[in-house]
């Protein structure tokens, strides 16, 4: 039987006080039940002022990294901490940094798990790292297209580059650890994330380690540097890497030709297409 429990995940953005959305501030002030896992103290005391009895998820990350066990215990815990009150029959907030459902497991899950048992759950949209790196490095993933990975999956998967785009992975600070219980991995690990890297761009190629600011106060990190670089850069668990395009897009003159004859079928005399290349538009 349908009961009055529900949850809601939103995210309050990247930015201190700056980002929070009017929908997420409605189910922040309307919930009987508030959870929070943010990006700093900082942040989650701001959370705090505005609900003083929020309860922070964090302490799962500190008790596991405490019992050397991997993250999927604590993201285990605080989905069944998010869940016990929506079972008993509490209108429930979890609070996430950036985008609640951006890079990020529990909101997924526990929303997944709270419609299986006949709950009301939704997640509400926040600004994400993503979002603040266009912003920042005045990167439009339209322009020439952009790939993301998560970083150890980059590396333990076979995935194709596409040199021509954009390429950002997340969680560059703990590239290679299979282990789910660092918070760091070294410069070992990082010179197996540039050889792999390297069959697709040559070392010299400039990348960018990026930090979206957290406090206004703050300038955002967009430090460039050679490829081979990165073996040594600091690479925090922060820290996303964007690796911009090293060629230019390549025509599929075969698509084109096929796409042409289309439109003299249709009759359209006027028909010329226009395509951006990282050069421009061009006129076929
Ligand atoms: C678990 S994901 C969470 C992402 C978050 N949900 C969002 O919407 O951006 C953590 C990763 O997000 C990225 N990230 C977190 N904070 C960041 C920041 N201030 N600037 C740039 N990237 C950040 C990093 O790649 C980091 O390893």
């Amino acid at each position: 039987m349908a009961s009055q429990g529900s949850l809601a995940c939103v995210g309050v953005g990247m930015m201190l006080g700056a980002h929070l959305s009017p929908r997420a501030r409605g189910h922040l002030d309307d919930a009987e039940v508030v959870f929070t896992l943010l990006s700093d103290a900082l942040v989650e005391l701001w959370v705090q002022q505005l609900r003083p009895d929020a309860t922070s998820l964090q302490p799962f990350y500190d008790e596991s990294q405490r019992e050397g066990q991997s993250r999927r215990d604590s993201y285990r815990g605080m989905v069944d901490a998010i869940l016990a009150p929506v079972r008993a029959g509490k209108r429930v907030c979890a609070v996430f940094y950036g985008h609640p459902g951006v890079f990020a497991s529990v909101p997924h899950r526990a929303i997944a798990e709270a419609r299986a048992a006949g709950f009301e759950a939704g997640m509400e949209p926040g600004i994400s790292a993503e979002d603040c790196l266009y912003a920042d490095l005045g990167i439009d993933p339209g322009s020439v297209g952009c790939q993301h990975y998560e970083a150890s999956q980059f590396m333990f998967y076979q995935r194709r580059i596409e040199p021509s785009a954009y390429l950002v992975l997340w969680q560059v600070g703990i590239a290679g650890d299979r282990t789910l219980r660092r918070f760091a991995t070294g410069p070992a690990y990082r010179r197996l994330l540039v050889e792999r890297l390297c069959r697709d761009y040559p070392p010299e190629h400039r990348v960018i380690a990026y930090e979206a600011a957290t406090l206004p106060i703050v300038a955002p990190r967009a430090e460039g540097m050679a490829l081979s670089a990165l073996v040594e850069a600091d690479l925090r668990l922060e820290t996303t890497l964007v690796v911009p395009p090293a060629m230019p897009m390549q025509r599929d003159d075969a698509m084109l030709a096929r796409v042409a004859q289309l439109d003299r079928a249709a009759g359209d005399a006027a028909a010329t297409a226009f395509f951006r290349t990282s050069q421009g538009e061009v006129d076929v």
